[in-house]
């Protein structure tokens, strides 16, 4: 299937049941990302293990072999790549289609603004509507050539001729692609660019970097690198996505009865906001076998069912749980009482808008859900059976998917063939975990 042209399934779920087993979910998407880009543009062989085979992660690995980097795999989440250094890419035949994926598009804008050849990115209907000039705009900045279509939309054409002037980036929001967008486009750049972020967002460009030997300093809120340098390949163990695992945390929390354990995931402090949100809402988690591998952290994820309370979710927690809001919904529409989310306007410029999608979702489900300009309000209460539309967003599929462990009929789930961008195993291990899905095209 090309990542552009979509035959469209639902999943159709019986209600009830319980989680039970144990499971390893596939590979992070945004460290599967950036383990191509970073082992494109160093020197030597780089290996990867656990990498997704997802839909957006293939587009970005794609898209570096149209660029001239010698890649083998991925064969059972193996990824073998010949390095051909910072300078070293060329100038692809024709657009580079980077599918659903906004990280791929946003860093590649970064990394493609150093190289000295004129290259379009552009990618499906839905990225298509995703702002990009959060990242134009500091680029020209920086002296980037950078075209977009109207509104600032993809696709994007990047003229680069190799000159990229260091900057100091003071964030207007807390965006993790917009931090590496600038770190990478200043690892070309003349002198220290630095990048200043309103809240923590996800540090594995940071990490990864530093991996292949490049020093970032980071103080306080400020990350900076100086350009010039370059990247020494590595070998990369991907651990499990929390984005994935927290369907299935959410699931067990909800269903009395589950008990489940989910192995290798990555819990660094900047993406588990999920584990302290469910937390505070009285979720029963246990992190077991902490460890560090090739500096990120991960541990397996124990999740017994206890019953859940609504919360006001700090807004501290919002970016470190930015993608789990989906699914966050469900578990507040299964708490007692009312959960309040502010703070998360980042959400209606996702794969879809979350915030509206949701909430017009859990309402068809009986749910007394609002949304506000910046977050929602939701009422716990009885999950009625229903037909839900995912707009095409994988999360919104799945977070339903999770609605019908506790609703009182079946839930049909429209459009459901991007969960193949994320989690393309997501219905047999649904099904191996105890739920009853079934996919229909
Ligand atoms: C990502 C950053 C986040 C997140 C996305 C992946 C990344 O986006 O929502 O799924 O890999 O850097 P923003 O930077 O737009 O918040």
């Amino acid at each position: 299937m090309s990542i552009t042209s979509v035959s469209q399934i639902r999943y159709v779920i019986q209600p009830g049941g319980r989680l039970s087993g144990t499971c390893r979910v596939p590979g992070d998407k945004s460290i599967s990302h950036r383990s191509i880009m970073f082992g494109s543009l160093a020197e030597g062989t780089t290996h990867i293990a656990g990498f997704l085979e997802g839909d957006d992660a293939l587009a970005t690995l794609q898209a570096f072999r149209k660029m001239g980097v010698n890649i083998e795999g991925p064969e059972a989440g193996v990824v073998k790549i010949q390095g051909v250094g910072l300078r070293g890419l060329q100038k692809p035949k024709g657009v580079l289609d980077v599918g659903n994926a906004g990280t791929a598009m946003r860093l590649f804008m970064g990394l493609l603004s150093g190289q000295h050849f004129e290259v379009t990115l552009s990618g499906d209907a839905s990225l298509t509507k995703r702002p990009m000039n959060r990242v134009a705009n500091p680029l020209r900045d920086m002296g980037v050539s950078v075209e977009t279509a109207a509104g600032g939309h993809p696709p994007v054409t990047i003229k680069a001729n190799g000159l990229v002037k260091a900057t100091d980036y003071v964030m207007p929001m807390a965006s993790a692609q917009v931090k590496s967008c600038i770190l990478l486009a200043g690892l070309y750049a003349d002198g220290e660019t630095s990048v200043v972020e309103p809240a923590p967002t996800r540090d594995h460009t940071e990490r990864m970097l530093r991996g292949f030997g490049y020093p970032v300093k980071t103080e306080g809120n400020k990350v900076s690198l100086v350009g010039g340098g370059k990247l020494t390949a590595t070998d990369i163990d991907v651990p499990a996505d929390i984005s994935s695992a927290a369907f299935y945390m959410v699931g067990a929390s909800i269903a009395p009865g589950s008990d489940i354990t989910l192995k290798h995931v990555g819990v660094n402090p900047t993406r588990s906001g999920i584990i302290s949100i469910l937390r505070l809402m009285g979720a029963d988690i246990t992190l077991l076998n902490r460890r560090d591998v090739g500096g990120e952290p991960v541990a397996d994820i124990h999740v017994r069912y206890t019953p859940l309370k609504g919360i006001n979710i700090p807004e501290t927690l919002v970016p470190l749980a930015i993608d789990e809001f989906p699914v966050l919904f469900i578990a507040a529409a299964c708490a007692t009482g009312k959960t309040i989310l502010t703070g998360a306007e980042e959400l209606r410029v996702k794969e879809s808008d979350r915030i509206q999608v949701m909430a017009d979702g859990l309402q068809t489900l009986g749910i007394n859900a609002q949304s506000t300009p910046d977050g929602m309000i939701i009422e716990g209460g009885e999950i009625t059976g229903g037909q839900v539309e995912t707009h095409d967003d994988h999360r919104i599929a799945m977070s339903f998917t999770m609605a019908a462990l506790k609703s009182t009929g079946p839930i049909t789930v429209n459009n459901c063939s991007h969960v193949a961008t994320s989690f393309p195993s997501f219905v047999a291990l649904t099904q191996q975990l105890g739920i009853s899905i079934e996919e229909q095209s």
